[in-house]
């Protein structure tokens, strides 16, 4: 593993070994235990679009591991005025010892990568938040015990979140259901990657998603970069919403998850999301704890 670009590129064997390296660095953190396996290392961590648990979790996180985060906003750099992504990931290369990046098009992150002789981390686009799902992993195996037998249910936007969730949980062998309105459709390399999985299902029926789920998740209806989309995605998500009759049909020990940042009463109605806060907000934690494994295992001697 020399980048992490998306989580079509991992096998079940490297997802488990980062989960159980970011359990051991959880409990490192937990028990004032030092981890410095970065010291002495630089991360650059562009970002082309807004973040508070990105940006703050791979700080903290780099500080943690004895290493320096360098945030740089695409505004500032001469990316933003055009240097191309290949020159800016030379230099880069010859500064720092890796480099985050959240943008928009993926084409960039893989271009970057290309460009790049350190490694590289995909902090979002618009195809794919592996970083993300690798707290979700972490959540869902601390509040469930494995994941053996598990059904995931998404329900809104088959965007970045569900891209990466679909392809993790099915490689974990865990079932998804995505619930997603008329003309929202997969994007072409995960419905490939699903195409013929017995274990995936795709319906326009959130009830139906849902019924004996034991993991219900959603993001926004419209994402970053989905701006002009607003008032008509509000129409056609209106009904692809977490609420109580959906916690009704999932199982009865059912948890929720929500990357954030979170619309109350559009995605998930505020009685859900604060029943199901504690859940939440250890998920937003496990992203310290998990970009920190992220981190060691592409970034360490
Ligand atoms: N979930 C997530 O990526 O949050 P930010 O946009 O705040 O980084
Ligand atoms: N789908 C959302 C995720 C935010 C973390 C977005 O791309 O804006």
């Amino acid at each position: 593993m020399n980048h992490l670009l998306k989580m079509l590129d991992l096998s079940k064997e490297e997802i488990i070994e980062l989960l159980n390296l970011a359990d051991q660095l959880k409990y490192e953190k937990a028990n004032n235990i030092p981890h410095p396996h970065l010291t002495g290392k630089t991360l650059a961590m562009i970002f082309e679009k807004s973040s508070t648990r990105t940006r703050v979790s791979f700080e903290v996180g780099m500080y943690q591991l004895g290493g320096h985060p360098l945030f740089l906003s695409s505004n500032d750099l001469q990316m933003g005025r055009g240097e191309p992504i290949q020159d800016t990931a030379r230099v880069l290369s010859r500064y720092c010892d890796g480099i985050m990046i959240r943008t928009f098009g993926h084409a960039i992150v893989e271009e970057l990568a290309e460009y790049s002789s350190v490694p590289v981390i995909n902090g979002l686009t618009d195809f794919s938040h592996p970083c993300q799902i690798f707290a979700d992993l972490l959540t869902i195996r601390e509040y469930k015990g494995s994941f053996e037998g598990l059904k995931v249910c998404f329900i809104g936007d088959p965007n970045n979140m569900a891209n990466s969730l679909i392809v993790g949980a099915l490689k974990l062998g865990m079932r998804f259901s995505l619930a997603s309105p008329e003309g929202y459709s997969l994007h072409p390399e995960i419905a490939d990657f699903v195409a013929g999985n017995p274990d995936f299902e795709q319906t326009t029926d959130v009830l139906e998603a849902a019924k004996a789920a034991d993991v219900v998740i959603t993001d926004v209806w419209a994402s970053m970069g989905d701006e002009a989309e607003v008032e008509e995605r509000k129409k056609a998500f209106a009904n692809y919403q977490i609420n109580r009759q959906v916690m009704d049909t999932a199982d009865e020990d059912a948890i929720v998850l929500h990357c954030l940042p979170a619309h109350r009463e559009e995605e998930i109605t505020t009685e859900i999301f604060e029943k199901y806060a504690h859940v939440i907000f250890d998920e937003a934690e496990n992203r310290l704890h998990a970009q920190k494994a992220i981190l060691v295992k592409l970034m360490a001697p």
